[in-house]
């Protein structure tokens, strides 16, 4: 199947900014930080290899709308049409020179995801999907896990650290219940790169309190792609942002029903 013109420059963008991210490894103590709230910093770098997508997709489609991190909200003339970006996704590890982090790019018509680009630029790896048209890791195929349940599962997740703090206790519990029944938890510290692992296979299932469109666009249309399964807390249809489970359809189930217990009154509004 041939790669949609969308997709291409999807892919294009999204390396752009992985090179503006990789030529700032060298320089992060000279970086400019700025906090948007407690934990939560944004530096120039975001914000540059935001500009560089948008602008590489506007020469392109300039009518398109976006939805991305830094800038928000900008409707264009086809409000039809809107690109969700994270430009930089794992800002924490970036800042602390821990090797983790990804931009995430989605394209959403008329409220459905059709392509997906979530890049890796310390590996060099593209993850890539278009509706109906499979997920792709490079040019192979990829699919998720054929893990049946939990035993033996490896899960990834995302700790709170932000505002969601209040939710700490219940996370906890969550967290608990998870390390006694798998082969394992992992904490990258990328949402869409985390997704992306779900869709390769390399992690079973995911979960985390308190997320945004630009961390999961891109990462629920490759699970999608790839066989899996993506949905709220209560294992309730997904739409982008808020509190997440996604995994193979197996363990996707078995962590729905795993988590059940410990969804409180306030996540379930949250
Ligand atoms: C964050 C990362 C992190 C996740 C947070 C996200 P950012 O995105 O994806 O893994 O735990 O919930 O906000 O702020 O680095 O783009
Ligand atoms: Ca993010
Ligand atoms: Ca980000």
């Amino acid at each position: 199947m041939p790669v949609h013109a969308l997709l291409n420059i999807a892919v294009r963008a999204a390396r752009n900014a992985g090179e503006i991210i990789i030529r700032s490894i060298n320089r992060l103590e000279s970086l400019q930080v700025t906090s948007k709230g407690r934990n939560d910093f944004v530096t120039e770098i975001d914000k540059a290899a935001e500009n560089e997508i948008i602008a590489h997709i506007r020469k392109h489609y300039p009518k398109h709308s976006f939805l991305a991190e830094e800038s928000g909200e900008t409707r264009g003339a086809d409000g039809d049409t809107v690109w969700i970006i994270d430009p930089l996704d794992g800002t924490t590890n970036f800042l602390h020179g821990f090797p983790v982090f990804s931009v995430s790019i989605a394209c959403q018509h008329r409220g459905t995801l059709e392509h997906a680009v979530v890049y890796d630029p310390m590996r060099g790896e593209l993850f890539t999907a278009s509706r109906g048209g499979g997920a792709h890791l490079d040019n192979r195929r990829i699919r998720v896990s054929k893990q049946r349940g939990l035993d033996g599962a490896l899960v990834s997740t995302g700790f709170p650290y932000r505002a969601n703090m209040q939710h700490i206790d219940a996370y906890l519990g969550m967290m608990r219940a998870v390390m006694e029944q798998t082969a394992g938890i992992r904490r990258p510290g990328s949402a869409a790169l985390d997704l992306a692992y779900v869709a390769a296979g390399r992690v079973d299932a995911f979960w985390e309190i308190g997320l945004k469109p630009w961390d999961t666009a891109a990462g629920t249309l490759l699970i999608q792609e790839a066989g899996g399964r993506v949905g709220t807390l209560t294992g309730e249809t997904y739409t982008q942002g808020g509190n997440l489970i996604a995994g193979s359809p197996k363990a996707y189930e078995a962590l729905v029903e795993l988590l059940a217990p410990h969804v409180t009154e306030r996540l379930r509004d949250s």
